[in-house]
């Protein structure tokens, strides 16, 4: 059973997550020579970013730090869903990190195909990712992998995937790409996650994305009071 780190706010738990996060950073640094960090968009991790960007500004070796996404919403990278924008906003743009180590996914290409293509061969040199951060959607999906639709079979590192609720055409790492990972955080908070919460953590029939992220390393869920059933 993978550790489950609960807190009693999400400012708490993103303050959790990032000291962690510090710690693997240093620790492939010294190691490895670099740290290969994957963001999860939606909302949850947005304190993460920027308690990063106002606590560990100096404390990481942000040079040697080579920032991937675990998901993007096929939409222009200065648009308002664009989970590229939001890790500007909230971090990239607030540390001295080389623009070359930042590698969004693109979403510029005509046919979104060649953009999973384009972005997994960008992907493959940093697999296995050191840390890959990841939410969980009310329905069990995690990154853009949703239920009814995802394969956790694919031998691929990055899919065009489609999503219930606009925007519609998303480009998700698949399982392949997450389970490689040396180490997996899960960010979860807030009341309305406590039921697929409860279910993803039950799930043996492989039901939701997320029951099936079982990286080679080692997984975290970081969740808030909100979130954990009582
Ligand atoms: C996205 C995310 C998605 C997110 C969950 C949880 O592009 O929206 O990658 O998988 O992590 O939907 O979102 P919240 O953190 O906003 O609840």
């Amino acid at each position: 059973m993978s550790p489950i780190e609960c807190f009693h706010s999400l400012e708490a738990l993103s303050a959790a997550a990032a000291k962690a996060l510090a710690r693997l950073a240093q620790e492939a640094i010294a190691t490895r020579g670099r740290f290969t960090l994957a963001l999860s968009g939606g909302e949850t991790p947005r304190t993460l970013y920027e308690v990063l960007a106002r606590d560990y500004r100096d404390a990481i070796d942000w040079q040697h730090v080579h920032l991937f996404w675990g998901d993007e919403r096929y939409v222009p990278h200065d648009a308002p869903a664009s989970n590229c924008r939001m890790a500007k906003e909230s971090l990239i743009d607030r540390i001295p990190i080389p623009e070359v180590n930042v590698h969004p996914i693109p979403t510029s290409f005509s046919n979104p195909e060649d953009a999973a293509k384009a972005y997994a061969k960008a992907l493959t040199p940093a697999i296995p990712l050191d840390l890959i951060l990841l939410g969980l959607g009310e329905d069990g999906h995690t990154a853009s992998l949703f239920p009814g639709t995802f394969d956790p079979e694919d031998e691929r590192l990055a899919i065009v995937t489609h999503a219930p609720k606009p925007p519609i055409t998303r480009i998700s790492m698949t399982l392949r790409a997450m389970n490689a990972a040396r180490n997996v955080f899960f960010l979860v908070s807030g009341e309305e996650k406590r039921e697929i919460l409860d279910r993803v953590l039950a799930d043996r029939d492989g039901k939701y994305p997320a029951s099936w992220v079982a990286p080679l390393g080692k997984l975290t869920w970081f969740v808030d009071e909100a979130a954990q059933t009582q």
